[in-house]
């Protein structure tokens, strides 16, 4: 755990890896983060709120709850409990948008809007060849840049049939890498 708060922002976008959210909140948890999450609209297709405010025993937010107070929007509440922000998975995107500072949707506001001092981590998934896209690979280094670490992610089959880089980075290796 770091020497910062205990507060981890998840952001979940719309990868077939979003299967593996509950486990990875849970394990967030379990680590000592206080877990509250974003899904984006696309991720709502791969995991349910249900299922990840179960495992993370924290709130889960979806665009849908983007606005509960005008005068207090919910990004910038989120915004600013945050102590510590990841997005896993992290499409192609959602890392454009980042990288270009769009926010679009609840999960990009949020991001865009964290205090100067949040730590911040992106754990791509994606088709190989999507991750190879000359486009993804400057909006990754321009994340570097913008002091996100990125977690790499690992070679292997893919959902889409593929084999190769763009599997998401194990759990455990997320955790270690955030704490
Ligand atoms: C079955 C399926 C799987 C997908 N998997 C990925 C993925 O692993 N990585 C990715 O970048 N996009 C993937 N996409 C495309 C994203 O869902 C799409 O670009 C979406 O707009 C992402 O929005 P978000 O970043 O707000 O979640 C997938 C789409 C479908 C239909």
């Amino acid at each position: 755990m770091s020497e910062q708060g205990n507060h981890l922002l998840l952001g979940v976008g719309g990868s077939i890896a979003a299967y593996r959210t509950p486990d990875l909140a849970a394990q967030l948890r379990r680590s000592g983060f206080e877990v509250k999450t974003v899904l984006s609209r696309a991720a709502e297709q791969f995991v349910t709120k249900t299922s990840v405010a179960a495992m993370s025993r924290g709130e889960v937010y979806t665009s849908s709850d983007a606005l509960t107070d005008i005068w207090r929007p919910t990004h910038i509440e989120l915004a600013d409990w945050t102590d510590t922000a990841l997005i896993a998975p992290a499409t192609a995107a959602t890392i454009g948008k980042l990288a270009c500072g769009i926010a679009e949707g609840l999960l990009a506001e949020s991001f865009l809007a964290l205090k100067p001092e949040a730590r911040r981590f992106v754990a791509p998934a994606m088709n190989g060849n999507m991750l190879n896209q000359p486009s993804v690979q400057r909006n990754l280094e321009q994340l570097d840049q913008d002091s996100f670490t990125i977690i790499a992610s690992r070679t292997g089959e893919l959902a889409c049939g593929y084999e190769g880089n763009g599997k998401i980075a194990r759990i455990d290796n997320i955790v270690e890498a955030v704490s």
